[in-house]
C-alpha cells in the first residue's frame, strides 16, 4: 500500500458492534487478549472480519492501494520474472502459480495475460488461490475469465513446481506488540478500560518466543521503545515453503532488516498502522472490522525462516530496484502503443509506476526471492545477477 501519510480527516466510522462484542466477551471470559488475537478477530473473524466477505479492500474504492491495484504494469513487469522462473523449472507447457492473499485478482489478471501472450511463455497456466477469504477465488476467476489457457482453483496446499507469490500478505498477519521497560520486556495486551472501551494493558510476555526472536536477531530495545513481533510469520513461511517442490517463492512487502526495524532512533513507537479510506492512522481500537491493521515486516525473520525451510536465496532488494531491473520503464514506453491507449491512459500508467518506484512510497518495499531445485543454467532477473 502507498505509505505516504495523508493527514487524517476525522472519519467517524464506528466499530462493527458484533466484533466489538466478541472481543469484549473474550476479554471478560479469559482476561486481556494478545494483540495478535485481537488482530485475528478484527481482520479475519470468519463472519465479520475486515478481510472477510466480498467487500473490496485494496483498490481505489477501498482503503488502500497496492501496487497490483495501482496499475497492471506491476503484474506485467512481474511476468518477466515469472517467465524466467518458468524456464528455470524446465519450461513446462502448463505452468503453476500459487498466489497467497490474491485480493481482487488484480495481480493475477495482468501477470497471467502477459505470460500467456509471451512467445516463449507457457501454453497454459494453473492459478492456485491461497486466501483466507474463499470469495477471493471467485474474484480471481472473474479477473481471468476471458483468458484462454488460464484456469483458477482454490489452493489445495499440495506442493507445486512453479512460482509462489505473495504481495503485501506478511504485513497483514496478526502480530504481537511489546514495550521495553527498563531491563524488562513487557507485552502490550488488549484490555477493557473503565468505560468498557479497549485499552492497552502491559503485562508479562505471554510467550518466551517474543524475547527469543529479539535475542536471535541481537536486537536490544531502548527503554520505552514499542515494537511489533510477528510470530505467525514463521508458520506462514513454513507452510509456503512446504508448498514448493520446485521453483521460486517471491515475497513483496513493506519491511526492514531487524536492525533497522527495531532501531530506537527511527521507530521508537513501532510500525503498527491503520488504513481507512486511504488515510493512515494509529488507533487500532477504532473502526474495528472496518479498517485495516498492518505492521512492517521483519525481513531478517523472513530470511531466517526461509533458510530453516531449506530454501535457497536468490536475491533481496527494493521494489524500485526490482521493477527497474525487470524493465518496467520499457513496459511504460510500450503503453503508448498498446491497443486502445490514450494520452490519459499513458499518463495514468506513468503516475502509477512513479508511485511503485518512488522511495517515499512503494519503491522502498522489500522484494525477496528464494528457490528450490532450479535448473543450474537459468539466471533469474530483477536482482542484479541476471
Ligand atoms: C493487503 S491485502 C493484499 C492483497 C493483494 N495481494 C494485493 O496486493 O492487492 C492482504 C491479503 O492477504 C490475505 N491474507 C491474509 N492472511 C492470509 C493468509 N494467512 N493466507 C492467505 N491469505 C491471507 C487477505 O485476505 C488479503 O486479501
Amino acid at each position: 500500500m502507498d505509505l505516504r501519510r495523508v493527514p487524517a480527516r476525522d472519519q467517524d466510522v464506528a466499530s462493527d458492534p458484533v466484533l466489538l462484542a466478541t472481543i469484549r466477551a473474550e476479554i471478560e471470559r479469559s482476561g486481556p487478549l494478545t494483540f495478535d488475537r485481537f488482530m485475528e478477530i478484527a481482520l479475519y473473524d470468519p463472519a465479520r472480519g475486515y478481510y472477510r466477505g466480498a467487500a473490496t479492500r485494496p483498490g481505489r474504492a477501498g482503503d488502500f492501494l497496492t501496487a497490483p491495484e495501482a496499475h497492471p504494469l506491476f503484474g506485467r513487469t512481474l511476468a518477466r520474472f515469472a517467465l524466467a522462473v518458468h524456464a528455470s523449472i524446465g519450461a513446462p507447457a502448463s505452468f503453476t502459480i500459487r498466489e497467497h492473499g490474491a485480493g481482487t485478482g488484480a495481480l493475477a489478471a495482468a501477470l497471467v495475460a502477459e505470460l500467456l501472450a509471451a512467445p516463449d511463455g507457457p501454453a497454459a497456466i494453473r492459478y492456485l488461490v491461497a486466501e483466507v477469504e474463499p470469495a477471493r477465488v471467485d474474484a480471481v476467476r472473474a479477473a481471468l475469465n476471458d483468458l484462454d489457457g488460464a484456469s483458477v482453483e482454490p489452493d489445495d496446499g499440495d506442493p507445486i513446481d512453479g512460482l509462489i507469490v505473495a504481495n503485501e500478505v506478511l504485513d497483514a498477519l496478526p502480530t504481537h506488540r511489546i514495550v521495553q521497560r527498563g531491563a524488562s520486556l513487557r507485552e502490550i495486551l488488549v484490555g477493557l478500560g473503565p468505560d468498557g472501551g479497549l485499552v492497552d494493558v502491559e503485562a508479562e510476555p505471554t510467550t518466551p518466543a517474543l524475547e527469543a526472536r529479539l535475542a536471535a536477531e541481537s536486537v536490544v530495545l531502548a527503554d520505552g521503545q514499542r515494537a511489533e513481533i510477528c510470530l505467525a510469520l514463521d508458520t506462514w513461511i513454513d507452510g509456503a515453503a512446504a508448498g514448493l517442490r520446485r521453483g521460486v517463492l517471491l515475497l513483496i512487502d513493506y519491511g526492514h532488516p531487524a536492525a533497522d526495524l527495531y532501531d530506537s532512533g527511527r521507530r521508537a513507537a513501532g510500525t503498527l498502522a491503520t488504513y481507512l479510506g486511504h488515510q493512515v492512522g494509529d488507533d487500532p481500537y477504532r473502526a474495528i472490522g472496518r479498517q485495516d491493521l498492518t505492521a512492517h515486516v521483519d525481513i531478517t525473520a523472513v530470511e531466517r525462516a526461509t533458510a530453516r525451510a531449506g530454501l535457497i536465496p536468490i536475491g533481496s532488494t527494493t521494489q524500485s530496484d526490482f521493477l527497474s531491473r525487470l524493465g518496467a520503464g520499457d513496459l511504460l514506453v510500450a503503453e503508448q502503443t498498446r491497443a486502445g491507449a490514450t494520452l490519459q491512459s499513458y499518463l495514468d500508467a506513468r503516475a502509477a509506476l512513479v508511485r511503485m518506484i518512488d522511495p517515499g512510497a512503494m519503491g522502498r518495499f522489500r522484494v525477496l526471492a528464494v528457490s528450490r531445485r532450479l535448473e543450474a543454467d537459468v539466471a533469474l532477473p530483477g536482482f542484479g545477477g541476471g
